[in-house]
């Protein structure tokens, strides 16, 4: 059985039509970019997947479990198992990225003796063990995300959904970054990466699954980034609500 299957999903707000008939399966281990234009719906699929948002219709199962009518006592169990970065929930700019991370681990109740280990090794794969008691604001934005990368992975999540990590990146530091998620799923982990940035998503091909106005237009495996193909359905959509 597949690890994430969306089976018939739509999603409304009000009359907005978030997604529509969505259906699509995510193996264990797979590496995918979710990619469309601002307002295609990439976040609310992430937050569909999280259960930050309720389907309105179809079917949603991660990890063998039902989603969309998942009893409210299991939603943090099941938010447990999802690692998530996002700039929306970023650091705390009052404490350490040591601190920061704890905080992490602390709110899922998984602290234990072995946290201080646990952290400076998920701060070494990054890259910033030298940094563990800088304050965000000494930190680049290329080391703020890998700071945002640490904390989603310190948990030992069995999925990393990444909504836009590269938003605030210059090519450099996206690429690492890029680099550091590729290693995250070479390992094992299973990467979902909402993202606009084209270069990239064409540079690591890999699966990709292309929204236009909450349709799935695309799924291609090791695809590239076709912005004329996305243009065209844009279009094609617009004619046809003439
Ligand atoms: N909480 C909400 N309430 C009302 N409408 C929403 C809400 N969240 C999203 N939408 C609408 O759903 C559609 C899809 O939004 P979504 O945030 O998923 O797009 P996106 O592809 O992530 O865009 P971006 O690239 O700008 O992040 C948009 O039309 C948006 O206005
Ligand atoms: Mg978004």
């Amino acid at each position: 059985m597949a690890q994430i299957i969306f089976d018939h999903v739509t999603k409304k707000f009000g009359d907005e039509t978030a997604l529509e008939d969505v259906s699509f399966e995510i193996e264990k281990g797979e590496f995918v970019f979710v990619i469309g234009k601002s307002g295609a719906g990439k976040s609310t699929l992430l937050n569909l997947i999280m259960k930050q948002e309720e389907v309105t219709s179809g079917r949603i199962t991660v990890n063998g479990r039902r989603v969309d009518i998942m009893k409210r006592k299991k939603v943090s169990e099941h938010r447990r198992r999802l690692g998530v970065m996002s700039s929306e929930v970023g650091l705390l700019k009052d404490r350490s990225v040591y601190d920061n991370i704890a905080f992490a681990i602390l709110a899922t109740e998984q602290g234990n003796s072995h946290m201080k280990q646990v952290i400076m090794r998920m701060l070494g794969l990054v890259g910033l063990a030298g940094k563990f008691e800088s304050f965000p604001n000494e930190l680049s934005g290329g080391e703020q995300a890998r700071v945002l990368l640490a904390r989603a992975l310190v948990t030992s999540p069995d999925i990393l959904i990444a909504d836009e990590p590269t938003a605030n990146l210059d090519p450099d530091a996206s690429w690492d970054l890029m680099q550091l998620l590729a290693e995250v799923n070479y390992q094992g982990m299973t990467v979902i990466v909402a993202s606009h940035a084209r270069e990239l998503v064409t540079i690591m091909k890999r699966r990709c699954i292309t929204l236009v106005a909450g349709t799935v237009v695309a799924d291609q495996r090791k695809a590239i980034y076709n912005q004329k193909a996305t243009d065209i359905f844009e279009e094609r959509r617009v004619l046809s609500k003439k």
